[in-house]
């Protein structure tokens, strides 16, 4: 469904990604995994349209797709949570997933089902300042917000980082149930975690892919990824 193909992207004249390629089936998470600076957040960002490979192409269900702005690619079904989670804070709960209902065409009552569907404590939150939740119902809600309008593609960057022991749970359930319901590439410093939910592994170091890990036996083991790194 989706297909990366030799990518090479640069910042200016530091050229930051090295010949990646990679491909996403129908229904399956794909962790990418690498130490700070490697690389992961410029590939999302590349895929999702914000920047522009300089060499290389990406295909999704088939036709090719780089080079198209990241509004398109919101209108085909690709949907990206970045590393900053950002909610518009002053904004109440419910305001914030209707602008997900407005932006995707869901009507808000289905909007606000996908949300509650993943995390129904959220509903005892609709009313206050998205400011005010915690950084874990933050994440919650971004990853509510990507659901609504049944993206066929979600791009999720270090859901789990500066979260605490709990809530990494609580995020963790959320992705194990999304599991086999949505296509996805998930970004990932928690190996632990990345053993338990992964189909396929993409190591990335300094830009390039390293090792691309795909049986159960080699993504269980979480020391083999830790010394992919
Ligand atoms: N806007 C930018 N301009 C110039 N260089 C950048 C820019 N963004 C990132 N870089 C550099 O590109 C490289 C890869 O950065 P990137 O953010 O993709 O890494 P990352 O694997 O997501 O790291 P982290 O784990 O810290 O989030 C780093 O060397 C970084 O300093
Ligand atoms: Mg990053």
């Amino acid at each position: 469904m989706l297909k990366v193909v030799d990518v090479d992207v640069s910042y200016g004249h530091a050229r930051v990604l090295h010949g990646v390629s990679l491909e996403l089936e129908t229904g399956k998470m794909l962790f990418v995994v690498g130490r700070n600076g490697a690389g992961k957040t410029t590939l999302l960002k590349t895929i999702v349209g914000l920047l522009k490979p300089l060499k290389g192409s990406i295909y999704f269900d088939g036709g090719e797709i780089s080079g198209l702005p990241p509004e398109g690619l919101y209108h085909v079904g690709i949907r990206y949570v970045n590393q900053d989670k950002k909610v518009f804070s002053n904004l109440n709960v419910r305001e914030n997933i209707e602008i997900a209902a407005f932006s995707s065409g869901e009507p808000l009552p289905q909007a606000l089902e996908k949300v509650l569907a993943i995390y129904p404590k959220m509903k005892e939150f609709l009313n206050l300042k998205a400011g005010q939740l915690s950084g874990g119902q933050r994440q919650i809600l971004l990853i509510g917000q990507a659901l609504v309008g049944d993206p066929k593609l979600l791009l999720v960057d270090e859901p789990t980082q500066g979260l605490a022991a709990v809530v990494i749970n609580e995020v963790a359930r959320i992705l194990q149930h999304l599991k086999g319901k949505v296509s996805a590439i998930i970004v990932e410093q928690n190996l632990p975690l990345v053993s338990r939910l992964a189909d396929q592994v993409v190591v990335l170091k300094e830009g390039k892919v390293v090792r691309v890990l795909s049986s159960a036996a080699e993504i269980g083991n979480t020391a083999l990824l830790e010394k992919s790194l």
